[in-house]
């Protein structure tokens, strides 16, 4: 059996040192990203680098606004303590000399236009796209990128959280991709010292099953 070590060395990194990620390095990681398994092989997805420091720092300012908007609506006090409460881990990014912003396209499934073609019903066409193998594959790719990141040395944190502000983002960065979709971004850089261990998981007995 192989080592799995660099499966359990790695975890989320939310602080990072001011120190610049070399572009070969970044190109590496994405490499590592792009080998990930898509389905149906369609590559559905598209990455966009950012390392300008101040257009970063813009954008934890973006989510931050679109963030506080969101917490204003809520009805009690209790939700909008709670939903302030994440902020920090929805703009750790800010601090990040690398961020990778991950665009997904649509996944083109043969069988929805069959079945759509043939009068399928709304439940029917739900049912096959409720596995979204489109966001799979890149949840897959993103994997690839953090498991790449941890075993050269670097450290990386994967974000949805940031996503409510995907408007504004695409705005400030001034890249709107025809048919694309920001589906998550990766904060890279080296990690600081002392980083918080990672997280205890459930036992697999609670889940895993096997049936015999
Ligand atoms: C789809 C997805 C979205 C995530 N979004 C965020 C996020 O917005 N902010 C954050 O700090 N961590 C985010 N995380 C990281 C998780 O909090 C982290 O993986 C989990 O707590 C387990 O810790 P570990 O990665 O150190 O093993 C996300 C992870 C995944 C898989």
């Amino acid at each position: 059996m192989g080592n799995l070590d660099f499966i359990y060395k790695r975890k989320s990194i939310r602080k990072f040192k001011d120190e610049v990620v070399p572009k070969e390095d970044i190109l590496k990681l994405l490499d590592a990203a792009v080998h990930a398994p898509s389905p149906k092989h369609q590559q559905n997805w598209h990455f966009v680098v950012l390392q300008n420091k101040e257009l970063i720092d813009k954008m934890a300012d973006v989510v931050t606004k679109s963030h506080e908007h969101i917490g204003a609506l809520a009805k009690t006090e209790k939700d909008q303590k709670t939903h302030m409460s994440v902020i920090k881990y929805y703009t750790l990014f800010r601090n990040a000399p690398v961020v990778v912003l991950v665009y997904a396209c649509e996944y083109k499934m043969i069988e929805y236009k069959i079945l759509k073609e043939n009068g399928a019903s709304q439940e029917e066409l739900d049912r096959l796209t409720s596995a979204q193998s489109g966001a799979q594959g890149i949840g897959a790719a993103v994997e690839n990128f953090l498991l790449g990141a941890s075993a050269m040395g670097y450290g990386a944190c994967y974000m949805t959280g940031p996503s409510h502000a995907k408007n504004e983002i695409e705005e400030l960065i001034g890249l709107k991709k025809d048919g694309y979709e920001l589906m998550s971004m990766i904060a890279l850089g080296v990690p600081e010292e002392n980083t918080p261990p990672q997280p205890k998981r459930k036992p697999l007995e609670e889940v895993v099953t096997f049936i015999d």
